[in-house]
């Protein structure tokens, strides 16, 4: 099983390399136009392996194979696969935009492939491998754990990590579009005790953020949230707003509950008596999970002032359901 370990990270070297070297050639010049339109860095391209995948059937497998690779090796690796019809294999990325995904050590275990016209899907990853596994990498965090902070930028997406790292902040990673996990929350553990939660600003990111949180919060992390205005993504942000506007929104994140509560606030009128009602009785629900009393307190005049419900009632409301718990 080592053996086999020890030869797909080769593979997995070798295809990076090839990626790589394609992107300097004639058939990457599309891929390097659609780096520079994204102003991405060359330097930055070179240190973070960017390559491109050829856009032919076969080309990847060909050159392991003539690396003196098995097929049932290169299988595994997961970057080829069998035909339909069971005759030949074909790359699985072809034509695209490749961001090697890195583990800890800086071995490639796997790769992220950028469409470069519209299409879906915008991007393919690797499938879960001996090497690699989606729900415990974390892109980056090779690079980041490298600054010794222990709070760490966590974002959604390649261009995001990549862009916010550009921008000069090198603590930065990304959960690439899966879930915020557990085993997530492990891995960022020997790294870091508090997280900068920067999920992009559209529903399906706040979604995502909302339900990060608990899992930070359980695995002991001080967790602060930011977001970048108008719907947009930290990448989008930074390529209009530059650096220094970016470092803005850092100083500007607020404590997890802050936001739990900003975002159940949104559903509410809070013109309407009866909304009010509702919504201080959520930001209860919210309050009870704190351990801290002092913290509690502290948000529990924040929803007193924007409901107007007197302080008293919501803490008794708050005994209530944390009495309920015990
Ligand atoms: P987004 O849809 O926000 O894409 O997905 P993005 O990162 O902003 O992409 P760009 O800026 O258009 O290039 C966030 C992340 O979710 C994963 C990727 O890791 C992506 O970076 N994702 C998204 C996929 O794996 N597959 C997809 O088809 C889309
Ligand atoms: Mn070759
Ligand atoms: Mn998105
Ligand atoms: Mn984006
Ligand atoms: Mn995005």
């Amino acid at each position: 099983a080592e053996q086999l370990k020890k030869r797909l990270f080769e593979m997995h070297t070798l295809a990076g390399r090839f990626f790589y070297e394609a992107l300097q050639e004639e058939e990457g010049a599309e891929a390097r136009a659609y780096l520079q339109k994204r102003q991405m860095d060359p330097r930055m391209a070179r240190k973070f392996g960017i390559g491109y995948s050829p856009d032919s059937y076969d080309a990847l497998f060909r050159h392991l194979q003539e690396k003196g690779f098995k097929v049932s090796e290169i299988l595994k690796t997961g970057l080829v696969l069998e035909n339909k019809d069971g005759k030949g294999y074909h790359d699985r990325f072809r034509g695209r935009l490749m961001f090697p995904i890195f583990d800890v050590q800086g071995r490639v275990v796997g790769f992220g492939g950028r469409i470069l016209a519209k299409g879906e899907p915008k991007y393919l990853n690797s499938p879960e491998t001996i090497l690699f596994s989606k729900s415990r990498n974390l892109y980056g965090l090779n690079f980041a754990k490298q600054t010794r902070k222990r709070e760490l930028i966590l974002v959604e997406g390649y261009m995001d990590m990549l862009s916010i790292y550009q921008a000069g902040f090198h603590n930065v990673v990304a959960s690439l579009g899966t879930a915020f996990n557990q085993e997530h929350a492990r891995t960022l553990k020997r790294f870091a005790d508090d997280v900068i939660l920067l999920y992009d600003s559209d529903e399906a990111g706040t979604n995502a953020a909302l339900r990060a949180i608990p899992v930070l919060v359980k695995n002991g992390f001080h967790v602060k949230v930011t977001q970048v205005p108008d719907g947009k993504d930290p990448d989008e942000f930074i390529k209009a707003k530059g650096a220094a506007e970016f470092s803005k929104l850092l100083v500007n994140a607020v404590h997890y509950i802050s936001f739990e509560i900003a975002c159940i606030q949104r559903k509410y009128n809070l013109k309407n008596p009866e909304h009010r009602v509702r919504f201080a009785t959520e930001a209860a629900e919210i309050l009870a999970k704190l351990d801290s009393e002092i913290e509690r307190n502290v948000y529990l005049g924040e929803v007193s002032r924007v409901t107007g419900v007197e302080e008293e009632a919501i803490r008794s409301e708050i005994r209530k359901l944390v009495q309920k718990e015990d």
